[in-house]
């Protein structure tokens, strides 16, 4: 019998932002494998969609002003263009709101029904009077119970991370009017995933994919698994059967999706779907690693539950960070895959590569502009580039392209031990490996070239320096179709310059290990563009603006009571006389007239005011603060100015020295 045939997914994106690299840490790698396996004759589906029910995205609609049908759609579009773009291509992208997927997912909790898997129970749900309506998830934010960070509803994002219940949550505010909310009591229903820990432990055992997904889950399982209230008060969703008034968690027919769109693309390509599915499958999952316990523990309890096979392999990958930060959009330690990368003109390949060379595909990846450089210009230009480069423009100067023949034995022997390798690693999800192994082919080349230096050779016997470039040729080849899951479009433009007139995509792997072709090749030209300097120091700049920016908006401003503000004593004020402070390039010492009293003050305005041009200035001073000594100076008050070159508050009308400012 033949092993059933690969379906391979990613995890869905919400509909309600833009695509970013923390996407492209999962989709980029799944890609990858999903064009290596097909070139080693596999059978693959590769299906995703978008991620469309939710109350993040009905938040993020109702702020916009659109339906979140209206919203989904806007970046549905979005997602799907943006993958075309960076060349991760699926057989179909669906959405999680179209009719296949409301009909799987009403048919898989019906099954869930029958089975006994669902009950429903009374909770107290946070409820908003004003807006008049419960708050489901993200509607809500309060304490966490468990850690006593501030927290969302359905997740204590900025503390433990654990995940809340409704219910659960403490000190609830309604996310859309600030009102303190109340419990009410509602019937929700649950899943029975407590009953699923001995059937997940084995499951869990023998699941391939990678062993970060596999060992929290494992950890986890021991730990205890809760009942997973699978229904929100909310109307955009899946209808609960036969609750106008519920839908389905989000986490439900999210993951049915994939079932979905695996329905949607067999009913495109005339295939039954069921294979995919029901019974023995090797279903492979790519998922970021915050959605591990989904994928691992309530996804496929859910799918053994209502009696459909389980997933086969589930590949999670590793923290992203952006210069050494934890990846966050709100802080701007983010990079935005069209508006700060391809929109700028930036090869999807070179992400692509740096995506799944920077380090295995579980471990912790971080992003700098600078780094992204550095392996561009050292590994990909210097290495792989430099050596198709010199093979092509030798072989055209001096031989009119390839010569005849075949390659040694040597070089072959060479080509295989690098296919066995990369063969190896990329069934075990270990992507950077592979890499190595391609770049460490082409450095090998390099080192042949090197070392047989045909440029001297040719002089003295032009057929061994003919064999040279036949070589090197075959290995060029042999690397072409190697690197093709990492760079898809260069290495197509590296198969043209060899001469051939076909698609890369569509020959096997192992053709790397068939003679290469001889003959006449199109003028050789660079295949890797450097990233210059310049450019990398302008798109480090936009980042960092973006964290500036972001700090600035995020800066916490304490409310002060009216009584607290009355304390500060601030009057209007005149110099009568100004000096600098000997030895400080900031500071001036002014004496200043305050009504009651002159009050001698230090302020950091040397580089923007001459002394001469404060005295008789009126000037606005904050009397009562704490006398402080600078540079020795005794300062007795503050005077207030504005913005970065300290430009002074003054009274608009004359006022007298000692005026209050209220
Ligand atoms: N939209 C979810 C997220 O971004 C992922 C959903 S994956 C699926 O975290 F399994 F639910 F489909
Ligand atoms: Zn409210």
């Amino acid at each position: 019998m033949s092993a059933p045939p690969l379906l391979v997914t990613c995890g869905l994106p919400y509909t309600n932002g833009p695509c970013h690299l923390g996407h492209l840490r999962t989709y980029v790698p799944a890609d990858a494998y999903v064009r290596y396996m097909r070139r080693t004759g596999e059978e693959v589906v590769f299906v995703c969609g978008s991620d469309n029910h939710g109350t993040p995205i009905v938040v993020s609609a109702e702020a916009a002003g659109v339906t979140p049908r209206q919203m989904s759609e806007k970046y549905h579009e979005h997602f799907d263009r943006t993958f075309r773009r960076m060349g991760v291509v699926f057989d179909h992208f669906g959405m999680t709101d179209n009719p296949a997927n409301h009909a799987r997912t009403t048919a898989i909790v019906k099954q869930l029904i029958a089975r006994g898997h669902i009950y429903s129970q009374v909770v107290h749900q946070a409820y908003c009077t004003k807006c008049r309506r419960f708050l489901p998830d993200r509607y809500v934010e309060g304490i966490c119970p468990h850690c006593g960070a501030s927290a969302r509803g359905d997740e204590c994002d900025q503390g433990c991370g654990k995940h809340l219940e409704p219910g659960e949550i403490k000190e609830p505010v309604c996310k859309v009017c600030g009102t303190k909310a109340e419990f009410r009591d509602q019937e929700h229903f649950f899943f029975r995933l407590s009953a699923f820990k001995t059937y997940l432990l084995p499951f869990l055992e023998s699941v391939r994919g990678t062993a970060n997904a596999k060992n929290y889950a494992i950890g986890w399982i021991k730990e205890e698994l809760h009942d997973w209230c699978i229904t929100r008060t909310l109307d955009w969703g899946v209808k609960f059967p036969g609750r106008d008034d519920l839908v389905v968690y989000v986490w439900v027919d999210a993951p049915i999706g994939y079932i979905a769109f695996t329905e949607e693309w067999a009913e495109k390509a005339g295939r039954d779907w069921k294979r995919y599915w029901c019974g023995d499958n090797r279903v492979t999952h790519f998922i970021g690693g915050d959605i591990i316990y989904h994928h691992c523990i309530f996804w496929p309890a859910l799918l053994h539950g209502a009696g459909y096979g389980v997933p086969h392999a589930i590949v999670a990958s590793g923290m992203l960070k952006v210069d050494d930060h934890k990846f966050s959009k709100s802080r701007g330690y983010v990079v935005w895959t069209n508006e700060d990368y391809l929109d700028r003109g930036l090869p999807a390949d070179y992400l692509r590569y740096y995506l799944l060379a920077y380090t295995s595909h579980t471990k912790e990846l971080n992003f700098s502009w600078k780094l992204f450089a550095e392996r561009i210009n050292n590994e990909v230009v210097n290495i792989f580039g430099n050596f198709v480069n010199r093979t092509l423009q030798f072989g055209q100067r001096e031989f009119n392209g390839i010569p005849e023949g075949g390659a040694d034995p040597a070089i072959m022997a060479e080509i295989d031990k690098t296919c066995a390798v990369v063969d190896g690693f990329m069934r075990d999800y270990e992507f950077k490996s592979a890499v190595d192994a391609i770049l460490a082919l082409a450095a090998y080349g390099n080192t042949y070239i090197q070392g047989n230096a045909p440029w001297k050779l040719v002089k003295t016997d032009r057929a061994a320096a003919a064999q040279v470039i036949r070589n090197a040729a075959q290995l060029a080849h042999a690397l072409a179709l190697l690197i093709e899951p990492v760079m898809p479009e260069k290495a197509q433009e590296c198969w043209t310059m060899l001469g051939y007139s076909d698609r890369i995509a569509d020959h096997r792997i192992s053709d790397a290990k068939k003679p290469s072709r001889t003959g006449a090749i199109p003028p050789p030209r660079p295949l890797f563009a450097r990233m210059e300097e310049e450019k990398v120091i302008e798109l480090d700049e936009l980042l960092h603006k973006r964290v500036r920016d972001a700090d600035r908006k995020s800066e916490k401003i304490p409310v002060v009571s009216l009584e607290e503000f009355q304390k500060l004593d601030i009057r209007a004020g005149r110099v009568l006389s100004c000096e600098p402070v000997n030895k400080s390039n900031k500071l001036l010492k002014l004496v200043v007239d305050i009504g009651t009293e002159k009050r001698q003050i230090v302020a950091g305005m040397q580089q923007f005011y001459k002394p001469e041009e404060m005295i008789g200035k009126d000037v606005v001073v904050v009397t009562n603060l704490a006398p402080a000594k600078i540079f020795g100076v005794e300062s007795n008050g503050m005077i207030l100015a504005a913005g970065d070159a300290a430009s002074l508050l003054v009274p608009l009308r004359p006022v007298e020295p000692g005026s209050k400012i209220r």
